[in-house]
């Protein structure tokens, strides 16, 4: 594992700190104490718009010192970045591997960021750039684009935080999305993905964290609400649809 726990001292907050954003999220204030643990390659975390989700992603990619606009682990920020507060104050914990990345120069740091506020932007602008795709995105459609920028950046040892990458991807591409994960994972890569998808959360092996106004929850596949949603939604969408349409 190369992040095996991250958390936030409180000491490091004064009271009228801890009572603003974000620790006023349920998820991000789990992070107190002994915080968050990773217990396998690859995590999704898996919750209700407004649950927290890309704060932590954000603080994560931050903490790592990979570019918060989104992008590659190494290279410099991007002039026009937001840095994220939760960032500033998330200690990491390694395993040895993330440890001589963490420890060495910035540009021994390896992985990916994908922001997914900024991720079209992000694809618009590092495409043909060193280090980057060649491909020409800007001919493709929004979802091949994105497959091609998985392709071709998922592939070294390193930590990937990617927040929604399915959001462009079809029901065939986001399985071939699952595919690239499970080669990071078998490859030493650590990934930690927020998303909706019941296809990608369902990763042999990987770890599934529900996030929500409980906090942070450990649980698997089978017991998401989302899964369940889905199932009864393609079972039966009028049980759904009669309390929301005519
Ligand atoms: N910059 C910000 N300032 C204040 N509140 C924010 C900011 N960014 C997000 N929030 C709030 O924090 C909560 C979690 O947001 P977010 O992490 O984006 O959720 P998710 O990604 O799970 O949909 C939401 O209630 C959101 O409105
Ligand atoms: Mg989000």
């Amino acid at each position: 594992m190369i992040v095996e726990r991250m958390r936030v001292h409180r000491e490091m907050l004064g009271a009228a700190e801890a009572a603003r954003w974000p620790w006023t999220v349920p998820c991000v204030a789990e992070l107190f104490g002994s915080g968050v643990a990773f217990s396998a390659p690859v995590t999704f975390l898996v919750g209700e718009n407004g649950s927290g989700k890309s704060t932590l992603a954000e603080a994560l990619a931050e903490a790592f010192g990979l570019d918060s606009y989104g992008g590659r682990a190494g290279s410099r920020y991007a002039s026009h970045r937001e840095r994220s507060v939760l960032g500033e104050y998330l200690r990491l914990e390694y395993g040895p591997h993330g440890r001589r990345m963490a420890n060495g120069p910035r540009e021994a740091r390896r992985g990916f960021f994908l922001r997914a506020e900024s991720a079209m932007q992000m694809m618009e602008e590092k495409q043909g750039s060193r280090g980057y795709w060649s491909e020409r995105t800007d001919e493709m459609s929004h979802g091949e684009g994105f497959l091609t920028v998985f392709e071709s950046m998922f592939r070294e040892p390193g930590l990937y935080v990617l927040d929604e990458p399915e959001a462009a991807l079809s029901f065939t591409s986001t399985l071939r999305l699952v595919g690239l994960l499970d080669e990071l994972a078998r490859t030493g890569a650590q990934v930690v993905c927020a998303t909706h998808s019941p296809i990608l959360a369902a990763l042999p092996g990987a770890a599934v964290l529900e996030i929500g106004d409980h906090g942070i929850r450990p649980t698997t596949w089978q017991d998401l609400a989302i899964v369940d949603h889905w199932r009864r939604y393609l079972e039966r969408p009028d049980a759904y649809l009669r309390h929301i349409v005519g």
